[in-house]
């Protein structure tokens, strides 16, 4: 019934607005009008697509972190229950989805949607229409959605599921209004979050709503981890709305023309909801909260019925927000630069402009500061406890969080996306410098450490999850050598040289999901080399030193093949900037092969002295163990290995371990079986599911000496 409600009122309040201003972003354009059906049908189904989303993100979350599963790993009554829900919601948000795909061509050609529906002409026509492509993704995610939706029984699966469901909004964010434009990179990367925040909160309040309302078994566990947890989550999705929206609004209109046009009366109205649905949530937390968590959901119900319908209608106005043609700024036309890449670039990059050219990049700045944060607050809380913490590690990973800041936000950003040279400069910095000083902070063994544990009865939270996913099968596979190294040195040819990199340059959110690659793709591979946290598979000294050196030459030759390399790669994209310090792009593009060749050595050399240092303190360690061993059963290894030595002079029988009779074969003799050394247990970890279920893990106890401190 909320369901319904909600979707509703988005529809209802997106066409209405949308009619009663006669929005036509495109008539603008001198488009012709393609009909009231696609002019009110387009928001209309926008908005029961955008709602449908919002709801099964919020189910898929609810699964996942917001209620606990089973001791055995499966979901529990109230998960398995809430995935079903999101099954439903999640075939809406396909149908939805789809039907915008022709509603986005019918609107782009300005011709009533009849007479697009034609298979031939949408086969042709939307691959090149982004906002037609990105709702085919969009639909294709969510039907992805509703077969894991019906089939996920596990915790491990359902969040995966999460996962495939926060990709849902990226399409449509990513190529919506805020994506051209003057300073389309700062209107598209706040949008992301913008409507990761609201999918986040609207759908986990309903999720929560649904489970309050429902009569399953396990409703009052699940009420008393989900509502502390969703508040916690709520007032992080607020604060995040709330700036990402001001941010965005502030790109598209000034502050002076918020009274005299459409789009500013939506961003007004929108502005009074936030603070309305902040006020209620205030009021959630001095009242209903405790009692929801207690078992009496009475008052969380009201106000949150209230809250979901003032919701919904936000999501209305914010599809007619997006419909509405933003006003006239008089700041005249954007310049070429401006179109491309969302801002002008004023001179050449020199060490002051990239020093101090900052344009803040707000998802991989924002990354960088809130790492910086959580690690500090981490080191904090295991000083308040008197537990000591290196200081080596909070330097490295400050300086990684310090370079991924600079490398994104400081002038290396704006000139990366303009200028081959600084983009391999930022290329080296995030694949590189920032995953090796990031490894060698230990942010996993921090968190074991800073993290409340569940305990044996206790719901599994942020430490449990954390463990089950180090000990997760994927990360076993993303971990290993052979899939570390191709990844490593591979990724650099194939984006280089089979088109790839020409086809992302235009597009901004190409750029985000290269530095996102180079960052994940670093990480993996140093991870397990140079890497403080237990690693899933962790390689001797010897080899992992191999693995490094495997990867010297490919890297080389990279640089050289660029600096050899006769064609300018993205030549179109480079030559339509027409930068006029970069008369010729090949010679820039050299220049980027030639830091890709000197610059990538570095870190690589940083790496094989860190790895030399931990070895000889890997060494030093065994040997003070074996001394304090020898030094308690008085050095009984050494007189087994001597005495077998003399017993080979002698030529007398070998020994063999007492701990099965019938096993001992004929010329061996009995021994102890403690005096023999036990491999650490990688092999048989429990799973993902059962850790998350609160069973111990070889990485928890690999590292016991480290995490026990803590008990
Ligand atoms: C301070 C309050 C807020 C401001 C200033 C704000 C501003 C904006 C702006 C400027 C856009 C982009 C519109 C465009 O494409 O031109 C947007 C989109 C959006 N906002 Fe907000 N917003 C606010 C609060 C909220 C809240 C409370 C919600 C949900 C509960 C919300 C949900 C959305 C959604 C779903 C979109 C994407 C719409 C679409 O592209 O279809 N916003 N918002």
């Amino acid at each position: 019934m909320l369901i319904g409600l909600g979707v509703l009122i988005a529809v209802l309040i997106a066409g209405g607005i949308t009619a009663m201003s006669g929005a036509r972003p495109l008539a603008s354009l001198g488009l012709p009008d393609p009909g009231t059906l696609t002019t009110i049908g387009l928001p209309a189904v926008r908005a029961a697509a955008e709602t449908f989303m919002v709801l099964t993100l919020g189910g898929t979350l609810l699964a996942a972190f917001l209620v606990p599963p089973q001791r055995s790993g499966y979901l529990d009554v109230s998960g398995y229950r809430a995935l079903r829900i999101a099954s439903w919601t999640a075939v809406g948000w396909t149908v939805a989805a789809a039907l915008l795909i022709p509603l986005t061509v019918a609107d782009a050609l300005g011709r009533p949607v009849s007479d697009v529906l034609d298979l031939r002409l949408l086969v042709d026509l939307v691959p090149r229409l982004s906002a037609s492509t990105s709702w085919g993704f969009t639909a294709l995610i969510a039907l992805v959605v509703v077969v894991g939706c019906r089939t996920v029984l596990t915790w491990g699966w359902s969040v995966v599921l999460f996962g495939v469901a926060l990709l849902g909004p990226l399409p449509v964010t990513l190529t919506g209004h805020s994506a051209s434009g003057g300073s389309h990179d700062i209107a598209t990367n706040s949008l992301v979050l913008h409507v990761l925040a609201a999918s986040l909160w609207v759908g986990g309040l309903v999720a929560v709503l649904v489970l309050a309302a429902g009569r399953a078994p396990d409703r009052l566990t699940g009420l008393a981890t989900a509502v502390p947890r969703f508040s916690r989550l709520a007032l992080v999705c607020w604060t995040a709305l709330a700036v990402t929206g001001v941010v965005n609004a502030l790109v598209r209109i000034p502050i002076a023309a918020l009274f005299g046009s459409t789009y500013g009366l939506l961003i007004l109205l929108k502005t009074a909801a936030l603070i309305v649905l902040g006020a209620m949530g205030a009021a959630h937390r001095r009242s209903s909260v405790d009692a929801a968590a207690q078992g009496r959901p009475g008052a969380l119900l009201r106000l949150g019925g209230a809250e979901v319908v003032l919701m919904a209608a936000t999501i209305g106005l914010a599809v007619a927000l997006g419909r509405s043609a933003t006003p006239d700024t008089g700041e005249g036309a954007p310049s070429r630069l401006e179109v491309v890449l969302g801002y002008d670039l004023f001179g050449p990059p020199t060490p002051a402009a990239l020093a101090f050219g900052w344009r803040f990049d707000l998802i991989f700045g924002t990354a960088a500061l809130a790492m910086a944060l959580c690690y500090v607050l981490g080191v904090l809380r295991l000083r308040r406890r008197g537990d000591a913490w290196p200081v080596g590690r909070t330097i490295a990973w400050l300086a990684g969080c310090a370079a991924l800041l600079i490398a994104t936000s400081s002038g290396i950003g704006p000139y990366g996306h303009a200028m081959f040279s600084v983009h391999m400069a930022e290329h080296m910095i995030l694949s590189m410098l920032v995953p090796i000083l990031l490894v060698l902070g230990g942010p996993v063994t921090l968190a074991l450490r800073a993290l409340p544990p569940a305990g044996r009865t206790g719901p599994p939270g942020p430490r449990e999850w954390l463990l089950a996913g180090v000990h997760s099968p994927v990360a076993r596979l993303l971990t290993h050598p052979l899939v570390t190294l191709p990844l490593f040195v591979g990724s650099y040819y194939l984006l280089y040289f089979s088109g790839l990199f020409a086809a992302a340059l235009p597009e901004h959110w190409a750029h985000v999901v290269m530095n996102l690659h180079f960052l994940l793709v670093g990480s993996l591979f140093f991870w397990p080399i140079v890497g403080i946290d237990p690693a899933p598979r962790r390689l001797p000294p010897a080899a992992r030193l191999g693995v490094v050196f495997a990867s010297v030459p490919f890297h080389a030759f990279f640089g050289v093949a660029l600096m050899s390399y006769n064609s300018v790669i993205g030549g179109e994209y480079y030559r339509s900037l027409g930068l006029p310090w970069v008369p010729n792009p090949l010679d820039d593009q050299r220049l980027g092969g030639g830091l890709a060749w000197a610059s990538g050595e570095i870190p690589l050399l940083l790496v094989v002295v860190v790895l030399l240092i931990q070895w000889s303190r890997q060494d030093e360690r065994s040997a003070r163990s074996a001394d304090r061993r020898a030094e308690v059963d008085g050095d009984a290894e050494l007189k087994a290995y001597n005495a077998m030595l003399s017993r080979l002079a002698t030529g007398t029988a070998p020994l063999v371990a007492q701990s099965d009779e019938s096993e001992c074969s004929p010329g061996h003799t009995k021994v102890d079986a403690n005096d023999v050394e036990e491999p650490s247990d990688d092999q048989g970890g429990p799973t993902p599911e059962g850790i998350a279920a609160g069973q111990g893990s070889s990485i928890e106890d690999g590292n016991a000496a480290e995490v026990d401190r803590r008990r």
